[in-house]
């Protein structure tokens, strides 16, 4: 998953494509490129690595041209190298940027070697600019040229292409990558979503799959892959803050922990109805209508959904099916029982999830789209949006979206069993007063840091580490492995806690850290008692717990106590010390915090 931008007016535009790249650099860090046309001649820059590398070669070597194309990339196909870097240029004709996989790649590119067509790098991507270029040698022109490359490309794509033979257009196609088109006053602009053009124009437009465009300086004309005009609704975007900073914290990470207890707060006000009691935003008839819900989404938002499961079966009596979104719909999943599916995603653009989300819908089912991405492919898509307001999350590893995720899928637990008659208006509000104080709790655990800290310093050195939870904290220590596996590089696994004796125990050896997350709930005793069988054999264990929990812990164990909270929540609030530790542990030990290495912020391809 890359960042395409491009941008097509009457000044020099590489600048204004330099500042939309920073804004998608979370979608891929391998390296970049910006290439001009000046007047017939392309003027390219690339460089490994993150965009600052770049904006040094720009700042030496500055472009002149008024129309342009750039990319941010995180590798698929090909190594990290300059010559893999976008844009691609063939034969001097014809550059391009390119987000996905184009799957068929191979058999296209040998037949083109063939024709005498010279490849510079190893990407699936370049074969683009080569397909233009063999369009334009057989006379078509730019539209023509279009439908011709895109009958002949399989897979997953958001590309654009510029030519020395048309230098007033901009040619963009979009196959389930996401491609915004922003009209300006003074030119038009093309990026992979509306955030990377808010500098520029608020006026946008998506395209849909299959969908290609001309981008000229004064408009744009769309089209179906078969050319047949096509119109898509503008809508003016919510003006997004200038270039997001971390507000005097070291890490955008850092500064998304601290914000928690504000996005829980919001994205609960996002579930509250004028009355001030829990609303999911539908009829009560529409959520008794919901009879089994099929949950898809991927990583930290595939463990929100396991949280959510328990509170749902729980409180609402309705059967919660969790899948991973990338093996659902390869599996020909039976749908018999589930009216409805919930696609849960941060930035409403993982591949995986919109498939899946595509999937269930096309089997019958009604797909609600929980995201934090107003205006995201997801939320596009879906019949029903459940939006959480956790505020732009830039960190590649995921935080207040999960907290806020968390706080959306109880509210809508709530709603749904109150409206199915599970829970009496009494409890509801009970649980909605708990969720009001939440921020409140929130906010003392973020005094933690302190404590953690040299904690996590032990752990920098662990080459391996467990994470267990028993009950709905089994998908927070799986959550919690994740984090210090993206963050730290160090192997983590999460286990239920009572499963650890049919096999994992066989893991633990002297001095093997094993985070435990404990609640002052029913499993209380069990919980405590599956860590005294992993401290009997060494394990050192870093209990997280409800201070209620320690009373009775008998065994040694470095211990993060958070602020007394109801049960049915704990989740939340024992997700915060959790993150706290990965991120002091890739602190101490030196990653990059932000911007783990092999990783991206949203995942467009399969
Ligand atoms: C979490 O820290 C990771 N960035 C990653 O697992 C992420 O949760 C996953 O890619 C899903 O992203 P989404 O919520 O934007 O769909």
């Amino acid at each position: 998953m890359c960042g395409i931008v491009g941008a097509i007016g009457n000044q020099a535009c590489s600048p204004l494509l330099l500042d939309a790249l920073k804004r998608l650099e979370y979608r891929g860090y391998d390296s970049s490129g910006i290439v001009t046309l000046d007047g017939a001649t392309f003027d390219l820059r690339r460089a490994v690595g993150k965009l600052v590398n770049l904006d040094a070669v720009l700042t030496q070597n500055p472009l002149s041209g008024t129309v342009g194309i750039g990319h941010t990339r995180w590798a698929t196909h090909g190594g990290v190298s300059e010559m893999n870097a976008h844009p691609h240029v063939a034969s001097d004709r014809v550059a391009i940027v390119h987000n996905g996989i184009i799957e068929n790649y191979r058999p296209i590119r040998a037949r083109l070697i063939e024709q005498g067509h010279t490849f510079a790098s190893d990407t699936d991507s370049e074969v683009l600019a080569h397909l233009f270029v063999e369009a334009f040698d057989a006379g078509l022109d730019p539209s023509q040229a279009m439908q011709k490359v895109l009958a002949e490309i399989r897979g997953a794509y958001a590309f654009a292409a510029i030519a020395q033979d048309f230098p007033d257009v901009i040619m963009v196609a979009r196959n389930a990558s996401p491609l915004a088109i922003g009209l300006g006053d003074d030119g038009s602009y093309i990026g992979s979503d509306a955030t990377a053009l808010a500098h520029l124009t608020r006026k946008v437009l998506y395209l849909k799959d299959h969908d290609y465009a001309l981008v000229r300086a004064d408009g744009v004309d769309i089209f179906l892959s078969d050319g047949t005009p096509a119109n898509r609704e503008t809508v003016i975007v919510a003006a997004s803050p200038g270039m997001i900073d971390k507000g005097g914290y070291r890490h955008f990470m850092e500064k998304e922990i601290h914000e928690q207890p504000d996005a829980i707060l919001n994205s609960l006000a996002g579930m509250t109805g004028d009355d001030g009691r829990i609303s999911a935003k539908m009829s009560r008839e529409q959520l008794q209508a919901i009879d089994g819900i099929v949950m898809l989404a991927a990583g930290t938002s595939h463990y929100a959904s396991q949280v959510a499961r328990y509170w749902i079966e729980g409180l609402a009596k309705t059967p919660v099916s969790c899948e991973i979104a990338s093996e659902y719909h390869y599996r020909n999943p039976v749908t018999t029982g589930f009216t409805t599916a919930i696609a849960i995603s941060q930035s409403g653009e993982s591949l995986d999830t919109l498939k899946a989300m595509r999937h269930a819908g096309l089997c019958g089912l009604s797909t609600i789209g929980l995201v934090n991405v107003e205006g995201s492919t997801i939320a596009r898509e879906a019949d029903a949006v459940l939006p959480t307001h956790a505020g732009p999350e830039i960190g590649v590893a995921s935080t207040k979206a999960f907290t806020a995720q968390l706080t959306v899928l109880i509210s809508f637990a709530v709603a749904l069993a109150e409206a199915k008659g599970h829970i009496d208006a009494a409890r509801a509000d009970t649980i909605h007063d708990q969720l009001q104080a939440l921020p409140g709790l929130v906010g003392k655990t973020l005094n933690l840091f302190d404590h953690i800290r040299p904690i996590a310093h032990q752990l920098k050195n662990a080459r391996s580490t467990i994470y267990l939870g028993r009950g709905h904290l089994f998908p927070v220590a799986m959550e919690g492995a994740l984090k210090l596996k993206e963050l730290s590089y160090i192997h983590a696994e999460g286990f239920a806690s009572g499963e650890m004796k049919h096999g994992p125990i066989a893991l633990i050896e002297d001095d093997l850290p094993v985070v435990a997350l404990l609640a002052a709930d029913e499993l209380m005793e069990k919980a405590a008692s599956n860590l005294k069988e992993a401290s009997a054999r060494g394990g050192r264990i870093i209990l997280i717990a409800d201070e209620r929990a320690v009373r009775d812990i008998d065994f040694e164990a470095d211990i993060i106590t958070v602020p007394a909270v109801d049960p049915l929540l704990a989740p939340i609030v024992l997700t915060i010390p959790v993150q706290i530790l990965a991120y002091l542990t890739a602190l101490d030990k030196g990653t990059d915090v932000d911007q783990p290495r092999n990783l991206a912020k949203s995942v467009t391809v399969e």
